[in-house]
């Protein structure tokens, strides 16, 4: 049993730097290719395991060299696999451009195996996730999928979490089945159709998705740090920095892990949002998404340092 289980998917991250990206119908120079683990449920997978969660994630896999990434990734990390393997399908792979100025980045992502994860998939894991504390879900496997599962976590009291990204159109029936959904600034657009420029608008923006029925919004903000808003309380988190930002492919994914950790270990929410953004925090200074993720000790002493 774990006491974080998470639905996701596994890719291949192909992360090329570059100056700017190229234009329809143009060839540019890069500067660099990576080649590495990602995806968001690995990624938040890895980062709660790294950060001391005793974590399970439940996904597909094709049978080929990037499914041996996956497991390999895995087994370093400490996270707990449960697979079905698809021979029909291949495990997919995202291509990431990183912008070489500010680190920032753009993403497309081909799931492969994991785009097909199923409700039978998630029926096969019940017992797992009824005996989770916290369960998280994301939207790049298919929704009914996580729906199955999300419903299964909130009849069991387990807490759940919903890391809305990419932004899909969402029902608010599933938005009523999450106690706390993660949106960055965009997707909190998307979802809401509400502007996210200020924190100001962030907070009419949760008050929206409050009302749609979840139980308590966290927007992550970039730079920002991060907007936790229930509907008795509502607090700015700032960021947490360990550095330079390098590359902030993955940091939503560490918050999310790190932020699942604090909740097991039963800290209060808003200190459960800064151990979240001292996560974050360090990933940014490091390349790289699942790699980049810190140690439990690298995150007590950055929080250490600024109590
Ligand atoms: O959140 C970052 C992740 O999004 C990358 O690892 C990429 O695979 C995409 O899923």
């Amino acid at each position: 049993m774990s006491d974080i289980v998470i639905l996701g998917i596994f890719v291949a991250d192909t992360a090329y730097r570059a100056d700017r990206q190229p234009k329809m119908g143009e060839t540019i120079l890069g500067t660099s290719f990576v080649l590495g683990p990602g995806g968001k449920g690995s990624n938040q997978s890895v980062a709660a395991a790294m950060a001391g969660g005793k974590t399970s994630i439940i996904t597909r896999l094709g049978k080929d060299a990037f499914a041996d990434i996956a497991r390999a990734t895995w087994a370093k990390a400490g996270v707990t696999p449960h697979v079905t393997e698809d021979a029909e399908s291949y495990t997919g792979a995202a291509y990431i451009f990183i912008e070489n100025a500010t680190g920032n980045n753009a993403i497309i992502v081909a799931a492969g195996a994991a785009g097909r994860i199923s409700v039978e998939d998630v029926e096969a894991n019940r017992a797992l996730i009824e005996g989770a504390k916290v369960f998280i879900t994301q939207l790049e496997q298919p929704i009914p999928a996580a729906r199955r599962a999300l419903e299964i976590a909130r009849a069991a009291g387990v807490r759940t979490i919903l890391n809305p990204a990419p932004a899909a159109p969402l029902d608010d029936d599933l938005l009523a089945l999450c106690d706390i959904v993660t949106p960055n600034e965009s997707e909190t657009e998307s979802l809401t159709g509400l502007p996210v420029t200020t924190l100001a608008e962030a907070e009419l923006a949760a008050d929206a998705l409050l009302a749609r029925g979840v139980g308590a919004c966290l927007i992550t903000l970039g730079e920002r740090g991060a907007l936790y808003r229930d509907r008795t309380r509502s607090v700015h988190v700032p960021v947490i920095s360990a550095g330079k930002v390098l590359d902030t492919t993955g940091a939503g994914d560490a918050f999310n892990g790190g932020f699942a950790v604090a909740l097991t270990e039963g800290r209060d929410v808003i200190d459960a949002v800064r151990f979240g953004c001292a996560t974050a925090g360090i990933s940014v200074t490091r390349p790289g998404t699942a790699p980049a993720m810190p140690s439990r000790a690298e995150i007590d002493a950055l929080l250490a340092c600024g109590s």
